[in-house]
């Protein structure tokens, strides 16, 4: 009988109930009060990118290396260890919570030096993460957790658009220090030490190893010495974001010098690493988390947190990626072959800023391109203002954030010409 009624209140999925009529499906729902949200602003360019039937169209918003023909590059070092894997009918069971231990320790070699002294001395832990953003939450919830009462985190103005929603949303508060200079359209460092030099005491301060994103200004090594020495008066903790360790200049030991400086400098930083770019590993999701601690048994301590804070989150990160690069870091001729490759995709963007720069004068124009060439890694800050940026998607269908950045991996021997065209049409 209580079924027969019930069913009578209940209407079947698909039946038409009368209170339909009365309420709109939204508000009678669990989540009516949800409001819609802005598209992302980096994948919201790639969306719009697809709808444009233009053949000329250019998409240098996504920041992922391209080859020459405009095709995303799947290294040769990478099918090579995934040859390897497959090979050895490797089971695929559980990873550890901190992740593969033979991923993690090259990891932390690759970034740190394999001689360093923090290692040598087990003074540091480094947790296999998912890519660089699951490292950078790892970082910012340890910091939440663990920080002691410090909420303040010091980004660069401007800096990657998802570290704001990353320290965010672990309960950190952001505050800025001045970074890039729209004058020059380069490294502010004026601004910087003065900001830097006002940052309470225990603050954090995030620094981009190398390769900033968005602009691709980095500090010269006289300035990163300075910046390491004021930053120790101010006594703040340092957390470095190395996303492209190799994609600066080509060499990996060369574009990890500011995180080895600062470490000989006596900085125990805290170190997000991702392998998407540097390996192609973007699907992947390979990352490494470190911290630098004072000595072994407080890096244990740190360890066994960094595990209690992991385990609920993920559980334990994803076995593939890791391999691939774990194989490719430990086998000396993959390991020869990769950096070989490294240099090259370096290389290629290195040669496509000259011809950008060529293009432009070629085309006329005689505004001052330098920046284009001086500025380093994936990403140039061309200093284009908004309305330009928007002409330059209406009329020539160049996509690119609203910034006025643009990916470099992004441009071809093919298209760089069309590019420059464009460019100088909407700045002139
Ligand atoms: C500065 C910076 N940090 C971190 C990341 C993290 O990327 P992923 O999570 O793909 O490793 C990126 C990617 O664009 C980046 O530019």
């Amino acid at each position: 009988m209580a079924l027969v009624k019930s069913s009578k209140l209940i209407p079947a999925i698909g039946a038409f109930s009368p209170a339909m009529a009365v309420f709109p499906a939204r508000a009678s729902s669990w989540w009516s009060g949800v409001e819609m949200g802005p598209p992302d602003p980096i994948l919201g360019v790639t969306e719009a990118f697809r709808r444009d039937t233009n053949p000329k169209k250019m998409n240098l918003g996504v920041g992922a290396y391209r080859d020459d023909q405009g095709k995303p590059w799947v290294l040769t070092s990478v099918r090579k260890a995934e040859a390897l894997i497959a090979s050895q009918q490797l089971d695929k069971e559980y990873l550890g919570i901190g992740g593969l231990a033979e991923f993690s320790k090259a990891c932390a070699e690759l970034s740190l030096g394999p001689d360093n002294q923090v290692l040598k001395s087990k003074r540091s832990i480094t947790v296999q993460t998912i890519s660089g953003t699951g490292s950078l939450r790892i970082g910012a919830n340890f910091l939440s957790r663990f920080h002691k009462g410090v909420r303040d985190v010091y980004l660069p103005k401007p800096t990657w658009g998802n570290h704001t929603p990353i320290f965010r949303d672990a309960g950190m508060q952001l505050k800025a220090y001045r970074y890039y200079d729209p004058n020059t359209c380069g490294f502010d460092y004026t601004g910087a030490m003065e900001d830097i030099s006002k940052i309470p005491e225990g603050s954090v301060i995030m620094l981009h190893a190398c390769a900033h994103n968005p602009t691709g200004v980095d500090p010269k090594q006289e300035q990163w010495r300075e910046l390491a020495d004021a930053i120790k008066k101010r006594k703040l903790l340092v957390f470095f974001d190395m996303a492209y360790q190799g994609f600066a200049s080509g060499d990996i030991d060369r574009d990890a010098w500011a995180v080895r400086h600062f470490i000989e400098q006596g900085h125990n930083v805290l170190l997000s690493q991702s392998f998407a770019k540097n390996m192609g590993l973007y699907g992947e999701r390979v990352g490494g988390f470190t911290v630098v601690c004072a000595d072994a048994e407080e890096a244990q301590r740190v360890e066994s947190q960094l595990k209690i804070l992991i385990r609920p989150i993920y559980s334990n990160p994803p076995m593939n990626g890791a391999r691939i690069a774990s194989t490719i870091l430990n086998t000396p001729e993959l390991r020869k072959l990769w950096l070989d490759e490294v240099k090259s995709m370096a290389d290629r963007i290195i040669s496509m800023r000259a011809l950008l720069a060529a293009n432009l004068r070629k085309e006329g124009s005689t505004r001052d391109w330098r920046h284009v060439t001086e500025q380093i890694g994936m990403f140039c800050f061309t200093g284009l203002k908004p309305e330009q940026v928007e002409r330059l998607t209406k009329e020539f269908s160049v996509y690119m954030t609203k910034d006025g950045r643009i990916s470099v991996a992004g441009i071809t021997s093919g298209n760089v010409g069309y590019l420059a065209h464009g460019m100088h049409q909407v700045t002139k």
